[in-house]
């Protein structure tokens, strides 16, 4: 009897051991960044995916084909990810994190200007987003301006130090004192600071080179596109004091500026913080659907990711994924991809062509010519640029 029972219980703990280890592990894995064996460490990007409880099976099976095709190490949601009316946005939460679920791709995410407009503060959204799993979103310092000021650490492929580092930023909704979209706050610059300099401090003193995103693009940005400068506002661009004609200098960036950019008019110095600490080597964003271009501000890349979003207002030609490629053996540089939803539909095997809403095979061939005519046209006409009258 007793030895039966020291049987037993010997069973037990093997049974508990081969059961629990295994969770700690999956739990370690889901929340660690770590770049591949291969040195490589890749981060795709949803834009304005702004649907509701019933996503369009086309941005569904975009998600999916471009999660399937080039397995990211991390995905990043770029704000108004769901639009639902109220407590339906937990629905709708669901659906746009389940291609990331089903792959197992962790993911994180921020806020953009619409999300918390449906009824649900962005504090419980955040909340439905913490029950999936893989989800590594989280609200670092609550008292901040905004919900969800976030970084995430990125290991080197041997595990021995911090390699690169992420800042996920919320940029807020729209203000009566930004007078339209709003902007990124002074205590949130501060903790930007503050951690980059706690990172930097655990590096040997060397800042951890890093990128950051946000739904709204920082006001520089019409510097950055050499927009027309004038004297006096005859629209609303004018941005931190400057007019501004929305016409760019088309040498001044690659892919498209289909709208003009829509920052806030306030510029609350995050472009000076990132300039001033020396981490970031680049910044993304979504909001301005249609846009999908990168240029550079004093040697820090600005790109706008179009959406992924077949719900919203956008562009067939360059609707798609935004991807970026890190290689852990030179981070002072960096790959970017603007993946068309067009070649996911052509791609063989792909389910776009066969969902509701879907364009025809054709309309797709004819987007991807249009996208290489268009292309080619703006390196035609790079080097023409118009004459700015500003400060
Ligand atoms: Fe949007």
């Amino acid at each position: 009897m007793k030895f039966t029972k020291k049987v037993l219980a010997i069973v037990m703990a093997v049974l508990m051991v081969s059961f629990i280890l295994p969770v700690f592990a999956s739990a370690e894995a889901d929340t660690t960044l770590q770049f591949g064996e291969d040195g490589k460490f890749q981060i795709m990007m949803f834009a304005d995916s702004q649907d509701d409880e019933e996503l369009e099976e086309t941005t569904t099976q975009l998600m999916r084909k471009a999660l399937a095709t080039y397995k990211p190490d991390l995905v990043i949601y770029m704000g108004d990810n769901s639009v639902a009316p109220g407590e339906k946005q937990a629905d709708a939460i669901a659906a746009i994190v389940a291609p990331c679920v089903e792959a197992e791709v962790p993911f994180t995410l921020v806020f953009g200007n619409h999300d918390q407009e449906q009824g649900v503060s962005n504090d419980d959204l955040l909340k439905e987003y913490q029950k999936y799993p893989g989800c590594l979103a989280v609200d670092a310092i609550p008292e901040l301006y905004g919900c969800g000021n976030h970084n995430l650490t990125i290991l080197s492929s041997d595990g021995a130090k911090v390699a690169f580092n992420l800042w996920l930023v919320d940029s807020g909704t729209s203000t009566e004192e930004a007078g339209g979209y709003d902007y990124v706050r002074e205590d949130q610059i501060q903790w930007y600071k503050d951690t980059a300099a706690e990172l930097a401090a655990a590096n040997g003193g060397e800042v951890v080179p890093a990128m950051s995103f946000q739904h709204i693009i920082v006001p520089e940005v019409y510097d950055a596109l050499g927009m027309m400068k004038i004297p006096v506002g005859i629209g609303e661009w004018t941005f931190d004091g400057q007019a501004y004609l929305p016409i760019p200098n088309f040498g001044s960036y690659t892919g498209y500026v289909f709208e003009p950019p829509c920052p806030s008019h306030i510029n609350g110095g995050q472009m000076d913080a990132w300039l001033e600490t020396g981490d970031v080597m680049a910044t993304f964003y979504g909001h301005d659907h249609v846009n999908d271009f990168t240029t550079s501000y004093k040697g820090i890349d600005i790109t706008t990711v179009p959406t992924v979003g077949c719900n919203s207002y956008s562009n067939d030609i360059n609707r798609g994924v935004g991807l970026i490629t890190l290689d852990e053996s030179d981070l002072t540089t960096y790959e970017y991809e603007a993946l068309r939803m067009y070649d996911f539909a052509l791609a063989e095997g792909s389910k776009i062509l066969e969902c509701e809403g879907a364009l025809s095979k054709i309309s797709y061939q004819f987007n991807k010519f249009i996208d290489g005519f268009l292309t080619k046209l703006h390196e035609l006409v790079s080097g023409f640029s118009l004459p700015t009258f500003g400060k």
